[in-house]
């Protein structure tokens, strides 16, 4: 099953991250697929909203992980910067896949593919032309 959204700039991604929060359970993971600047965190940014996090969700390719306090505690993950899954579970971000707790949402999920639960809600983001993206939304990729 599949679902496919074009959004025609940054709000509307926001709007779908925001309506994606509300059918989000905890211990469910989000695994985001997409190139550099294609809207992963914006993304994220809408979800956030949508469980009404308050602080302000910026990208997360420093610190590797971030939870953000909400309805539903927010683990925001970014695989960018991870080398390989063991140093994943090095550093003990195994624990957030899934959450015992609350909701995951890992950017560039395919980098750690074989981690991401199989029940994951896969999401991925294309450029179309301008501020257009597509964005395509299923359990399984
Ligand atoms: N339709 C759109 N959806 C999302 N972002 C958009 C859209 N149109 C333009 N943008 C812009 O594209 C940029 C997306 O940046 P964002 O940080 O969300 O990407 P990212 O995929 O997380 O990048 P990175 O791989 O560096 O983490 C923002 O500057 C945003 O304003
Ligand atoms: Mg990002």
């Amino acid at each position: 099953m599949e679902r496919v959204v074009i959004t025609e700039g940054p709000e509307e991604t926001v709007a779908l991250g925001e309506e994606l929060a509300a059918e989000l359970r905890p211990g469910d993971v989000v695994a985001l697929v997409g190139e550099l600047g294609s809207g992963k965190t914006t993304l994220v940014q809408g979800i956030a909203r949508g469980l009404f996090v308050t602080d302000i969700v910026s990208s997360a390719s420093f610190v590797l992980a971030r939870t953000y306090r909400g309805k539903l505690p927010l683990h925001h993950l970014d695989a960018y910067r991870i080398g390989s899954p063991e140093e994943l579970f090095e550093v003990g971000l195994d624990r957030y896949l899934p959450p015992e707790e609350g909701i995951t949402v890992v950017e560039w999920a395919d980098r750690i593919y074989d981690l991401i639960p199989k029940e994951a809600l896969w999401i991925t983001i294309e450029f179309l032309d301008g501020d257009r993206r597509k964005i395509t939304l299923r359990r399984r990729p």
